[in-house]
């Protein structure tokens, strides 16, 4: 039995100040909620404030990138052993905003998950299809083809992965339970068919999930949790995503 997953991704939101406020506000609200991981992601800025908030609280940090090397001349980069030492249990590696503008290709991510998973973080793993791949009946190549360059030479002990439909991030065109799942298992099929352990392997589902359609699409059988972007900015709509988790 795979346990309920909810990872908040702010991408480039909150001030220091603002993410304070967020998580003074959010941590009482899912203070009695149980059978679920929490997980936020905040800008690197707001990392060492919100890992002193969420000590003991029972809800993760996360980072929401990381580059593949240790140390060096670097210009802008920050390391897993930065981000553990900040507080980071786990880091989002290979989300389509950093393929698309930052030129992120599957064997960047498979670098960058070999050193996050060297050093102990653990990873969720962002893959999905765009709107043109969809139509020309792609997504399960394109979903393979970005298993394969991404988890070369990956063992899955310590990793998510969170399918992300291009065409439904920050959209609000979500995709029906039915399309989430149907990619989940193909994703799943993969996994059992090229690694070990491809059972415990928890499946997010991102892209314009709210608390109105979460229940809906936990309702899944391959669907293990929600990677949350715009719905994560607000404490309340947050906390009641990750409630919605475990009631449906
Ligand atoms: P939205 O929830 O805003 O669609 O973003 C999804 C996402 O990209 C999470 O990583």
């Amino acid at each position: 039995m795979r346990k309920p997953f909810i990872a908040a991704n702010w991408k480039m939101n909150k001030t220091i100040e603002e993410t304070e406020e967020f998580i003074n506000s959010f941590l009482p609200m899912v203070s009695d909620v149980t059978g679920v991981d929490i997980a936020i992601a905040p800008p690197f800025t707001s990392l060492c404030v919100a890992a002193k908030l969420l000590k003991k609280s029972g809800v993760s940090l996360a980072a929401q990138n990381v580059f593949y090397e240790e140390k060096g001349a670097y210009t802008g980069e920050i390391s897993p052993v930065m981000l553990l030492s900040s507080g980071c249990t786990w880091v989002i590696i290979g989300h389509s905003e950093r393929r698309q503008y930052f030129s992120e290709t599957d064997e960047i991510v498979n670098k960058k998950i070999h050193t996050a998973g060297k050093n102990g973080l653990d990873v969720i793993l962002c893959i999905g299809e765009s709107l043109q791949e969809r139509e020309e009946d792609r997504t399960f190549e394109v979903i393979e083809q970005q298993l394969a360059g991404s988890l070369k030479d990956v063992q899955l002990d310590g990793i998510t992965i969170a399918y992300e439909p291009i065409w439904a991030i920050g959209t609000g065109k979500t995709a029906t339970k039915e399309q989430a799942n149907e990619a989940h298992a193909c994703i799943r099929d993969w996994l059992k068919k090229n690694r070990e352990g491809a059972g415990e392997v928890r499946i997010l589902y991102g892209g314009s999930v709210t608390p109105d359609n979460i229940e809906s699409l936990m309702s899944q059988p391959e669907v293990d949790g929600a990677l949350v972007g715009g719905a994560s900015l607000r404490p309340d709509s947050f906390a009641m995503i990750v409630k919605g988790a475990v009631t449906a």
